[in-house]
């Protein structure tokens, strides 16, 4: 973690360690002006160079401090800045078992707050650390030149500050991880309200969201409490014991000093070096504490970290002269984690340019079908090939860049409309080219008529836009992409049957010679396709072209009836008008 940023750390403890030998320094000059200037005759004569000596010892001090703290605070905001980055690019490459798995609040805890922690471990906790260390060497090793029998019994209390802090450590460890753990809780409650802000308004159900909340910030109250109760705990009993400490040795101090065994000037060093041998000894246990959130927080970010990224070059398969579009599919059997089988032996072939259509009540398993095509999730069993090739050996990569979807709840960036439908096309794009895709999903005209045309910003989530609108924008971005599968995954269930066939038309051109892929709900979208497979419960119950399908009774001729009478009777509704 600290590579790049060694010697920058290294200096900032060699500043801190010069720092606390110009404070030691200090000391033993006062006993020297005590104990041997003070006696002489001339003494003004010393008193100058002593004063200056002070005055010297005092900037020392003050300019290795100030650059151990610039050069700690350096290295602290360097690390973090590299792992806040790293950790965002971490995160968007974990798989979509991981997200589906995770909570964002507890995402953005991690990248945010635990960050945060080691930020000040390393900016504050580490670094002091060291200078106790060395504060303590340097001092004690002062204090044993003075004499040795009273250095030795001024850090008696040692060891028991060090046994205690360790206890504590352990115990606000596991707090400050239960206070972490609620902290992402009530992130993803709050992250989780704000997204659903309509469904909380639409439904009236703010109270019941706020006692949800409140629930949750009760149990952050208790636990931060908890939290606090540990340390105010852990201060005044380390204060009694570092203060009873510091009086035996004055005490002894001045008993030594009485009978003789040391100097007036002695005595005056030593009270000062005792305060800073002790008094760091005191922070020492306060910064065990506090580097236990570090340890907790370093664990979390390094939970995150050891996650599996999604292997996106992992694939030995690279097509010579790009992809054809011959898929098949044999016995392809997909679970998600929980072990329920999702699809059952689906076995189907296509030829390149063919489109394909899936139809199949809510729940059956086509957007799971179409997702396993860009590896989004990993069939069990079974076989899918592409162009005769294995799936698992493309590189996940190549397979992205070669299939478009239209995902069913499209999501768009809080950017221009331009930047949503050039997204992921590398290269410049000409205005040409936006427009052409706008006007093949037929959103150009409604894009034309904002104040901003195509610099509109959509807002987050694309609110500012209809539903109908959202998914156009969507389709456009993937037909410039120009990929050579296509997938719609209920891409035009949000708009009307008249801008649908005018998609349809202009998506039959561009469909040609593409593989495609066309999950739909209408009957009218998926007739023309050249493979109808109908889905039930995960499994394939019928499949065929319009013709075959209508031909034999089936949940296929059901589904035709139906819309077909609906259709009728709203004909002859609009007759009577
Ligand atoms: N990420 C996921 N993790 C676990 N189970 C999932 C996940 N996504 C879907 N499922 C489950 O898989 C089954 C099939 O879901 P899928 O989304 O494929 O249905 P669908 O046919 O696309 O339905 P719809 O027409 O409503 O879009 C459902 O029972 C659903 O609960
Ligand atoms: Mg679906």
């Amino acid at each position: 973690m600290l590579t790049g940023y060694r010697w920058l750390y290294l200096g900032a403890v060699v500043s801190t360690g010069l720092a606390a030998a110009a404070k030691t320094g200090t000391f033993l000059l006062l006993r020297f002006f005590i104990d041997d200037a003070l006696v002489r005759e001339r003494v003004l004569d010393v008193v100058l160079w002593i004063a200056l000596g002070f005055v010297g010892l005092a900037v020392v001090q003050g300019v290795f401090s100030f650059l151990s703290g610039e050069m700690s605070a350096r290295t602290a905001e360097g690390i973090t800045r590299r792992l806040r980055n790293y950790l965002f690019d971490h995160i968007q490459r974990l798989t979509f078992t991981y997200h589906d798995n995770t909570n964002t609040g507890e995402l953005i805890q991690r990248a945010t707050s635990d960050v945060d922690a080691l930020r000040r471990f390393f900016a504050e906790q580490a670094i002091g650390f060291g200078r106790i260390v060395l504060l303590f060497a340097i001092n004690f090793g002062a204090l044993l030149s003075l004499n040795t029998q009273l250095a030795l019994l001024s850090i008696v209390v040692v060891p028991i500050i060090v046994l205690m802090s360790f206890f504590f450590f352990k115990k606000i460890s596991d707090a400050y991880e239960a206070f972490q753990e609620q902290e992402a809780k009530l992130s993803t409650t709050l992250q989780e309200n704000l997204t659903g802000v309509r469904v909380v308004k639409a439904f009236a159900q703010q109270a019941f969201e706020r006692e949800k909340f409140e629930g949750d910030n009760h149990e952050q109250f208790v636990r931060g409490r908890r939290l606090l109760v540990m340390h105010s705990l852990y201060w005044p009993i380390s204060d009694i014991i570092c203060g009873a400490q510091m009086l035996l040795g004055f005490i002894l101090g001045a008993r030594f000093a009485i009978d003789g065994a040391i100097t007036v000037g002695t005595y005056v060093a030593y009270t000062g070096l005792v305060v800073w041998v002790i008094w760091p000894m005191r922070n020492l246990g306060r910064l065990i504490v506090q580097m236990s959130t570090g340890m907790v927080s370093f664990s979390r970010v390094a939970d995150l970290i050891r996650e599996d990224r999604e292997p996106l070059d992992d694939g030995s398969f690279v097509p010579e002269d790009g992809i054809e579009g011959q898929i098949a599919f044999d016995n392809v059997c997909f679970s998600y984690d929980d072990g329920t089988s999702v699809l059952k032996d689906i076995s189907f072939e296509c030829e390149p340019g063919q489109v394909i259509a899936l139809l199949g009540s809510t729940g059956s398993g086509k957007t799971s079908l179409v997702n396993l095509l860009p590896r989004f999730y990993e069939y069990n069993e079974g076989s899918i090939t592409l162009d005769g090739v294995e799936l698992k050996d493309y590189p996940r990569s190549i397979l992205r860049r070669n299939i478009g979807i239209v995902e069913q709840e499209p999501f768009l960036f809080s950017r221009s409309i331009r930047e949503n439908i050039t997204y992921g096309v590398s290269g410049e794009v000409s205005d040409e080219e936006v427009e052409e895709a706008a006007q093949a999903a037929a959103v150009h005209d409604v894009i034309t008529t904002f104040p901003n045309g195509y610099n509109t910003r959509v807002g987050e989530k694309g609110v500012t836009l209809s539903g109908g609108q959202k998914q156009r924008v969507a389709i456009a971005r993937t037909l410039l992409k120009n990929p050579r599968i296509l997938i719609f995954d209920d891409a035009t269930s949000s708009v009307d049957t008249e801008t649908e066939s005018e998609i349809r038309g202009a998506m039959e051109r561009l469909m040609e010679n593409r593989t495609t892929f066309i999950i739909a709900h209408r009957i009218q979208s998926v007739m023309h396709a050249d493979q109808i497979l109908v889905l039930d419960d995960g499994e394939v119950v019928q499949m065929g072209t319009h013709e075959d399908l209508m031909a034999e009774p089936g949940a296929y001729r059901q589904i035709y009836d139906v819309q077909a009478r609906i259709e009728e009777d709203l004909e002859k509704e609009m007759a009577y008008v």
